[in-house]
């Protein structure tokens, strides 16, 4: 990219930096550098400053810091190569024209046929370095992890011994300059010697969409590090422009009769491989990085919503988050992304070969849209009590919505979340209303246990216990809860133990919930509902988890906070759940309630209690 440096330097000396940053940040002149609020993270005083002589942006408050093109990189979230070509369409000018255009998996306008050769040649050599008697251990190796002859053909996977490739290409006829050229080979600076890129490693030809090899993947036959190494760019390779497997996936879903087959993004070289081996041909992968945009829109081209896969634990969610926010400036109408999340420590891989690979297909059946993972992370530990952070919810979620630059998805995307925010203030503000209202109450009830001990509302409330079994509703509602709150479970698996009982229907999801919980007790509801699916209670989750149930319950969604769904789940319990202690006097009143609850009537039978509350204060 040297070439590109003149250009560079016009743009800078072209461009003004604080008139590229102020679209984005409301400056103040200082001095001879402006100041204003960091866009890089949350602030009340200014400590970001711009300083147009040096070039340069500086944060005092979180060290962000680099020139104009660092500044639209990471503000956009765009590579390099796109800044600059958006820089220069301000000025009006033209990217000068790279020497050899490299689109690895998209066609080659300018093939550099040498390169391709020995990239080929390389990869025969590899392939034949396998069936000698030098690749035992690599072939024992392919076997002990399951790989079939045909699959190692097809994937054309090798093997790397400690030395030999260089002398093969060169006898071959191809210089070391091209060798150097193509990552095959290195050259020690101090004497010049040069030394094969790839040792004692198990070779994964990587190809463009035209089944040429660009690159390789090579892992690591002992222990050590890396465990992979990969070639590095190249004229003919871009690692963010290239997904692994691509060339066999696109073709696969182009000729599938399925309209639902779309592209399945894992994490590595054998996922893909034991993938494709189990029919899952659909399978791709980056190389080694978060999924870039390019990796995205080469998505695009073979299906409208792509799925990412992930891993079950935190480091999965977090790389679920970051693409996430990085689609969002690249999102079109129809083309978006979908997750799915495997259990904690598996990967398709591991799942594939202890044979679950009907619950490796049915997390794949049940990907989540965007917006749940954008909203189910913003949501996640945001403190909303005060009005103070409920404005900061607000702004933070308009500034994650400014990041979609379609207009038209960008309208949408901002509706649907403002509602779910708004809900979440409704049903703050329902609740705290109750729990006022409870504690108006609270002297005229004397207390009793509840899985809540100490709460004197909830003991209040359980004059009213209709009988459960009149009323699966109540237990519908708790078990809804529990789905959606998953860390409220713990606090209720003393009483949620006691509720045994082999005749329920949701017995089998009771237990279930417990042993995750116990495992896990920090499980996020989205992997929850991830974990459930695969357990095969799909049908169970779309039974409870309703907009009917929502209704009456509004406590219930995932989108409540922590405290409103404890609040909600007391009421629920101690009014329909806990019959133990209801006493005779008060028996018919609960009896009335039950007949009004089996009618499906939430918001009735809170009207009810309501009304005795009163009558019993005067
Ligand atoms: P993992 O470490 O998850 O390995 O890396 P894996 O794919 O499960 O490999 P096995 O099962 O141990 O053989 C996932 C992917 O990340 C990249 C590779 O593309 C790998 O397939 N990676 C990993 C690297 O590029 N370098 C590394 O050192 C490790
Ligand atoms: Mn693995």
């Amino acid at each position: 990219m040297s070439d590109l440096a003149p250009f560079l330097q016009t743009l800078r000396e072209r461009l003004t930096l604080s008139e590229v940053i102020r679209p984005h940040v409301r400056l103040a002149r200082k001095g001879r550098e402006h100041t204003g609020l960091c866009p890089f993270h949350k602030e009340k005083t200014p400590s970001f400053t711009v300083s147009d002589e040096k070039g340069f942006y500086h944060c005092f408050g979180c060290g962000a810091h680099g020139d104009i093109f660092d500044f639209v990189m990471q503000k956009q979230n765009m590579p390099f190569i796109e800044v600059v070509e958006l820089l220069a369409s301000l000025l009006g000018l033209e990217v000068p024209k790279r020497k050899v255009e490299s689109s690895p998996n998209m066609p080659q306008s300018q093939p550099e046929t040498s390169l391709y050769e020995v990239m080929e040649a390389a990869c025969r050599w590899y392939q034949q370095q396998l069936s000698l008697t030098n690749g035992a251990t690599a072939r024992t190796y392919f076997e002990g992890r399951g790989l079939l002859p045909e699959t190692i053909e097809r994937f054309r996977l090798g093997y790397a011994p400690e030395r030999g490739l260089q002398e093969a290409l060169q006898k071959q006829g191809y210089s070391f300059e091209i060798m150097k050229k193509a990552g095959l080979i290195g050259q020690s600076e101090e004497n010049e010697s040069t030394y094969d890129r790839f040792r004692s490693r198990l070779m994964f030809p990587i190809c463009d969409g035209k089944n040429r090899i660009i690159a390789f993947g090579g892992r690591i036959l002992k222990e050590g590090e890396p465990k992979y190494l990969n070639s590095p760019d190249t004229p003919l390779f871009i690692k963010g422009k290239t997904l692994y497997a691509y060339n066999i996936a696109l073709p696969t879903l182009r000729q599938s009769e399925d309209k639902d087959a779309s592209f399945i993004v894992v994490e590595g070289y054998m996922d893909v491989i034991a993938m494709h081996q189990n029919g899952l041909k659909a399978a791709v992968a980056p190389l080694g990085t978060a999924l870039t945009p390019e990796q995205m829109m080469l998505l695009w081209r073979g299906t409208n919503e792509p799925i990412l896969c992930f891993d079950g634990d935190a480091a999965g969610k977090r790389a679920a988050w970051r693409a996430a926010q990085r689609v969002l400036s690249i999102l079109r109408v129809g083309q978006t992304l979908r997750f799915c999340f495997l259990p904690e420590g598996e990967d398709p891989d591991s799942l594939l070969r202890s044979g679950r690979i009907n619950e490796l297909r049915q997390v794949f059946r049940n990907p989540q849209p965007l917006v749940n993972v954008l909203w189910s992370i913003f949501i996640q530990d945001r403190l909303l009590s005060t009005p103070e952070q409920k404005a900061m919810a607000r702004r933070d979620l308009g500034h994650l919505m400014q990041e979609i630059a379609d207009p038209d998805v960008r309208h949408f995307y901002r509706e649907e979340l403002n509602n779910r925010l708004q809900d979440v203030f409704d049903v703050k503000k329902r609740d705290s209303d109750r729990l006022r209202l409870k504690f108006e109450q609270k002297k005229s009830f004397s207390t009793s246990k509840s899985p809540f001990s100490g709460d004197s509302a909830a003991a209040a409330l359980s004059l009213y216990r209709p009988i459960p079994n009149k009323n699966r509703l109540g237990y519908k509602i708790l078990l809804a809860t529990l789905i959606n709150h998953p860390t409220l479970i713990e606090d209720t698996a003393e009483s949620l133990i006691g509720f045994e009982d082999s005749l329920n229907e949701y017995e089998e999801l009771r237990q279930v919930l417990l042993s995750i919980v116990a495992e896990k007790p920090t499980i996020l509801a989205l992997e929850l509902r991830t974990i459930l699916q695969q357990k095969g209670f799909a049908p169970i989750l779309e039974e409870l988890l309703t907009t009917q149930l929502y209704f009456h319950a509004p406590f219930a969604k995932e989108t409540s906070t922590h405290e409103e769904a404890l609040a909600g789940l007391k009421e629920v319990w101690s009014s329909t759940i806990d019959k133990s202690r209801l006493d005779e006097e008060e028996s018919m009143v609960a009896t009335a309630v039950a007949r009004s609850f089996d009618g499906s009537d939430w918001e009735k039978l809170k009207y009810l209690k309501n009304q005795r509350f009163k009558k019993d204060e005067k």
